[in-house]
């Protein structure tokens, strides 16, 4: 589970995910869960590196060669928030290596963690800053086809 934009500098406040095409697609529902149906949530924001900032960099793929520094939980405008994304991010030793994986099992293992199906024409607006997101995995078949738009960012 994850957030959007944890590896960019700009600001992403709001996530849209729209469904155009799928085709032989079993499996690979969305998962989404809000800081407030994480029931294991108080551990981790009370815990020391709750508000330290982790340093992520994004793969070559991305084309972002910046590193940015952010705390995984903090006090936004509508209150607690996180920022977060586990491929991305660069532990500094095996304490911060274990409190993540500890973290990303915790979301995954959530029974707030919902799985959502998306209708091909439909779309997702989650705020970035209390929705974790992700994906079930896909049954493995050739003939899979999904056409996604993903757009993330700030409303002027
Ligand atoms: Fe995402």
């Amino acid at each position: 589970m994850h957030t959007d934009g944890t590896f960019v500098s700009e600001a992403t406040d709001w996530l849209l995910m729209m469904k155009f095409a799928e085709h032989c697609a079993t499996g690979g529902e969305s998962r989404l869960l809000h800081l407030d149906d994480w029931e294991e949530i108080e551990p981790f924001i009370n815990h020391k590196l709750a508000t330290r900032p982790f340093l992520y960099r994004a793969p070559g793929s991305k084309n972002v060669a910046e590193k940015v520094e952010r705390p995984l939980f903090f006090q936004g405008e509508f209150g607690l928030s996180i920022s977060f994304i586990d491929q991305f991010v660069q532990p500094a030793n095996r304490e911060e290596a274990a409190f993540l994986r500890a973290l990303s099992e915790s979301m995954e293992a959530s029974s707030g963690t919902r799985e959502v199906i998306l209708p091909v024409g439909d779309l997702v607006v989650l705020n970035n800053y209390f929705y974790l997101h992700g994906r079930a995995p896909f049954q493995k078949d050739e003939s899979l086809l999904r056409e996604l738009m993903r757009q993330r960012g700030t409303f002027a």
